[in-house]
Parts: C-alpha cells; sequence; structure tokens
C-alpha cells in the first residue's frame, strides 16, 4: 500500500516513481536515518529530500510576520485572581492563536535539560545500538524511525524521531526504555502528566465547561512522547524538518532546545516561536478543535530545516485512550440552535485509520466535518 502511495506521489511530482521508491527503501534499510547521512559525510541534499518545485516557488511569496507567540505565566495559579487571569489568558490565546507558551509551569529546569541530554544520547550513539530500535510497527511501545510519513509525503523531512508509547499503559515500563535515555524520561513524562492535567483543567473552564469535563472525557490519559533529533543540513532551502500540520491529538506541549525553527501559521504567515529558557510551548490539536466545534483551533506548523544543529525537541501528545469503539464529536454542552455541530461523530478507530492514510500536511479534520 505504502509503496503504491510513493509511486503515484512520485508520479503527480514528475519524479521517476521506481527511482524513488528504490531511494526511500535504501534510505529506510540503513536504519540510520538522517543522521547516518551526515555521519557518511554528505555534502548536498539527496532528491528525496528536496521539497516539489511549486513548494518551493510559493514559499519565496511568502511573508514572514513578527507577531509574537502569548507567553502565559502559570506562576499564582493557587489563588484566586491569578487563576482568573490565566484562564482568560488561555482561552484567548486558545481561540486567537491556537500556540502559546508557558513559564513558571512548575517542571525544574534540570528535568528540561536532562530529556534533552537524554534524547542527544539517544540519537548519538553508536548506530549499531539505534538500530535495534528502527520501525515502522506503530504498535511498538517504543521505536525509532526517521519521517514517519516517508512513502506518503511528496518530500521527506530532515529529521529522525523516538516514539515513546504510553496509550495502552499508564505508566512507563523502565526496561522497554533506551538505558541511554531511560531515567530523564521517567522524570520528565511524569511532570509532564501533571502539568498536561493541569492544562486540560485550565481549559475546560475556559471553554466555560466544568473543570473535570475534559479529563472525565480521558482527554490526558493516553499520550506519546515523540523525541525528535534534526541534524544540521546541508541545504537548508530546499527541505524542512518537517512539513506544515497539524497535531492529531488533544493537545501537545513541547519542549524545544534554544536553536529554534517551530513556526506556526498566523495571520497568513509563518510565524517564529522563538525559544524562551525553561518555557514550553503548547498547542492546541485537532481533537481539541473538534470537541470544541471550533472554539479552538489546531494550527498548522512546520520546523524549518537550519544549517546549525543538530536540534532537539519532544513533542508529548495528549492522545485519549485508544479504545476503538470510543467515540468522540463536539461536546454537547458547546452545541446549540446558535451554534450547531461542525462535525460528525466519529470512533477512535476511525480517527487512526485517517491518520495513517494520509501525509501528515494533509487536513485532519476535513474528513470528519459536516
Ligand atoms: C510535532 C512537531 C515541532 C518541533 O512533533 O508534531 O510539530 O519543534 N514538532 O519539533
Ligand atoms: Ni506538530
Amino acid at each position: 500500500m505504502d509503496e503504491l502511495i510513493a509511486k503515484e506521489i512520485a508520479t503527480q511530482s514528475g519524479v521517476d516513481p521506481d527511482d524513488r521508491l528504490e531511494d526511500l527503501k535504501a534510505f529506510d534499510d540503513t536504519k540510520a536515518g538522517v543522521k547516518g547521512l551526515i555521519d557518511a559525510g554528505i555534502t548536498s541534499l539527496p532528491k528525496i529530500f528536496i521539497r516539489p518545485a511549486d513548494e518551493l516557488v510559493e514559499e519565496l511569496n511568502l511573508g514572514r510576520s513578527q507577531a509574537r507567540v502569548p507567553v502565559i505565566d502559570l506562576s499564582g495559579i493557587e489563588s484566586d485572581d491569578q487563576h482568573k487571569r490565566i484562564v482568560s489568558e488561555l482561552r484567548r490565546a486558545s481561540e486567537e492563536w491556537g500556540f502559546f507558551q508557558v513559564v513558571n509551569h512548575g517542571i525544574p529546569e534540570s528535568v528540561l535539560d536532562g530529556m534533552i541530554d537524554g534524547i542527544c544520547k539517544f540519537h548519538e550513539q553508536d548506530t549499531e545500538l539505534k538500530k535495534e530500535y528502527y520501525s515502522r510497527d506503530q504498535l511498538r511501545k517504543v521505536r525509532y524511525e526517521s519521517n514517519i510519513d516517508l512513502y506518503r509525503s511528496r518530500a521527506a523531512n530532515w529529521r529522525d524521531s523516538l516514539t515513546i508509547n504510553l496509550l495502552a499503559c499508564n505508566e512507563v515500563e523502565p526496561d522497554e526504555l533506551p538505558p541511554v535515555c531511560r531515567s530523564t524520561a521517567i522524570d520528565y513524562v511524569y511532570h509532564v502528566t501533571e502539568l498536561g492535567g493541569t492544562l486540560f483543567d485550565l481549559l475546560s473552564e475556559a471553554l466555560g465547561m466544568k473543570m473535570d469535563n475534559l479529563r472525565a472525557m480521558e482527554c490526558a490519559r493516553g499520550r506519546t512522547f515523540v523525541c525528535h533529533y534534526y541534524p544540521a543540513c546541508p541545504e537548508p532551502d530546499l527541505t524542512l524538518g518537517v512539513n506544515k500540520h497539524t497535531d492529531p491529538a488533544f493537545l501537545t506541549i513541547l519542549l524545544q532546545d534554544q536553536i529554534g525553527g517551530l513556526q506556526f501559521f498566523h495571520d497568513n504567515q509563518w510565524t517564529d516561536v522563538s525559544p524562551i529558557p525553561g518555557g514550553l510551548v503548547v498547542n492546541i490539536a485537532d481533537l481539541l478543535q473538534i470537541v470544541s466545534n471550533d472554539k479552538f483551533k489546531s494550527v498548522e506548523h512546520r520546523v524549518l530545516a537550519n544549517r546549525i544543529g543538530p536540534r532537539m525537541s519532544v513533542a508529548c501528545f495528549f492522545i485519549g485512550v485508544a479504545v476503538p469503539e470510543k467515540i468522540y464529536g463536539p461536546v454537547k454542552e458547546l452545541i446549540s440552535d446558535k451554534n450547531p455541530s461542525l462535525y460528525r461523530e466519529f470512533t477512535v478507530r476511525e480517527y487512526i485509520n485517517n491518520f495513517f492514510s494520509r501525509s501528515i500536511d494533509k487536513s485532519g479534520l476535513d474528513h470528519f466535518k459536516i
């Protein structure tokens, strides 16, 4: 199936389909990812990474925004005044921006730095050890791969990722985590899970619902941690760290190092999400846009490739529970005659199938719109 899609995409882009498929497979078979290409000393971009000509032209015509993503200070959350301020800032940011950063979120900097350090160690360890984790099997709890949509995208992205999937079970099984990042990942998972719970409570309030409403829908339970490594790139203008996409989850909490490159689409322009020391990026993802019936916005974002690197980031996707029969749709409380439902109801199975049958730069919302 993947092969057919890869060939079809190559044909549409005017590339020889057999050549492209062979190149993709050869790259995949190295199990060494983009980092492996750099280690091998390449100085120009392999064809599979080069963005299609129409995209490169379109890029030249796009403006760059100077807008600054909202920064929300979570300190003093226990006091009524501050709590009110925080909920109102979160509401505004989620409605108008879809992206914000949080500071004074309670996670010690040592835990954040430790996580980045552990991810660096994972990606930079001996390739033979790392290869044991290389897999495209979505059911594997801990796996490493380059480009989750390698065979479905028009151009491959300049990044490798380690995925730690905590969907089916609530706890991390220490033995399953790679030894080089085991203890730092356990600390980070614990803290981000706590922060996620707090944010869902605040977001419920911001939607005008009871505080535990989103938690009761189990939004905060299933989490997938995707730990990205974006190597330095010899020709950054020809490719991307990750193509534009929205996240297939309720909410994403992202830890990034200080290099930068993350952008989101705001007012028809790409806007930088500049790193703040100790800050975390939060974005509304597709499922929260759906359950909020478009009150909150899931916004397109991407990462530029960079001559400087590696850049590292860790996305925690709050995905909800992976029960195939579970049904999602706009929350009834938010629907009225004036505010009719914009999405039909659908099962988790349907949602997951939709994600794995498209390239990540295609909308995850359209399929469910009424
Ligand atoms: C993602 C993502 C951004 C980054 O993993 O979905 O958008 O900065 N990551 O790595
Ligand atoms: Ni994303």
